[in-house]
């Protein structure tokens, strides 16, 4: 029996809530714990606030988008709160270790908290689907499916009009959902962080099906970067990455492809729908199986692990390796996609 501290921190995704619901359920039926929520992620952790979490406080909610802990982007270390406030809160409570549910950075400073003793065992969450050291994450199923369903929309509009449609998704380091949307809408052109592409390479891409009577579609992940384009147009975030700012780079290529192609064009962005609203199925089913996986990580004290996908299975990794490097589209993946360009 354990008492067990769970938060979920950076931005969200759908299936936190699946991934807290089963860690309760798991927690109190096999183990016979209690749980503690920290609310708005690492915020609530260095601040001592907290809700209960017990069986009925998560009955119902593995379809519910957003996390009923709150989040935030708020970093426990450094200038944020520090390693003494977390213990002395833990103590406080009587919390004997913790569930972290979050991306890159999370992982980041859930290394360093456990590093410094704090038990600890992580939860990968990220709809851009760039942590390294898990096949997927939960949330970018649910992402694709919906940048997928709104680009099919796009593009009937734009055969109306005989327009060019630019879709710009998620994704500011990893181009992932552009990937996966991009070839599931038969996108005649991909753009992602990874892969830089001249404008005229772009343009030759949306001009070969436009003289095919098609209309020209282009994905483009928002930290897309174009050959002329030498200031990425970012900010820094929060958490010290550099952030392309949502809503830039399908506008900034509208008017130039238009221009030049003489093609009449339109971006949408889809911005934080793609993370809003109820997971997938599949999403659903893959949080779950984390959040089971990760209260028994605490029960044989894996403290520092992350637990992770492989294939169909849920293994452990160190929180080293999961962090310090993004999962970045590999070249062959982007390959596959461009024989389907222009
Ligand atoms: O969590 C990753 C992400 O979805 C990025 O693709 C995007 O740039 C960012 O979050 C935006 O998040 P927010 O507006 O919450 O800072």
């Amino acid at each position: 029996m354990a008492r067990i501290g769970i938060l979920t921190s950076g931005g969200d995704c759908p299936g936190l809530n699946a991934v807290i619901r089963s860690c309760v359920l798991r927690g109190i039926r096999v183990h016979g714990d209690e749980f503690v929520g920290f609310t708005d992620g690492w915020l609530g952790l260095v601040e001592g606030n907290t809700i209960n979490l017990d069986w009925m406080s998560v009955r119902g909610i593995a379809n519910l988008g957003g996390t009923i802990l709150g989040t935030s982007r708020f970093s426990p270390v450094g200038e944020g709160g520090g390693v003494d406030r977390i213990q002395a809160n833990l103590r406080a409570g009587g919390v004997d270790a913790l569930i972290v549910i979050g991306g890159e950075g999370t992982m980041a400073a859930a290394k360093i908290l456990s590093d410094a003793g704090i038990p600890i065992v992580g939860v990968p969450k990220t709809v851009d689907n760039d942590l390294s050291a898990t096949d997927f994450s939960f949330g970018f199923h649910t992402a694709v499916e919906i940048a997928t369903e709104a680009i099919d929309r796009l593009k009937t509009t734009g055969q109306s009009h005989h327009r060019c449609m630019i879709a710009e998704v998620m994704g500011r380091h990893a181009g992932w959902i552009a990937l996966y949307a991009g070839m599931a809408t038969s996108a005649h052109a991909i753009l992602i962080p990874e892969q830089t592409a001249t404008l005229d390479e772009i343009c030759d891409w949306v001009e070969g099906p436009f003289k095919r009577g098609r209309t020209p579609l282009v994905v483009v992940a928002e930290g897309f970067v174009s050959a002329e384009m030498t200031e990425p147009h970012s900010e820094r975030g929060l958490d010290g990455f550099n952030r392309p700012r949502l809503g830039g780079i399908g506008e900034q290529l509208a008017p130039v492809i238009e221009e030049r192609t003489g093609i009449e064009t339109r971006s949408t962005t889809l911005g934080h729908i793609q993370r809003g609203g109820a997971p997938s199925a599949v999403d659903r089913v893959l949080a779950t199986r984390l959040g089971l996986a990760a209260v028994d990580a605490i029960h044989d004290r894996a403290w520092g692990k992350m637990v992770a996908t492989r294939g169909d299975e849920i293994v452990r990794v160190s929180l080293a390796e999961a962090v310090g490097k993004l999962k970045t589209v590999p070249q062959r993946r982007y390959d596959e996609a461009t024989y389907l360009f222009g």
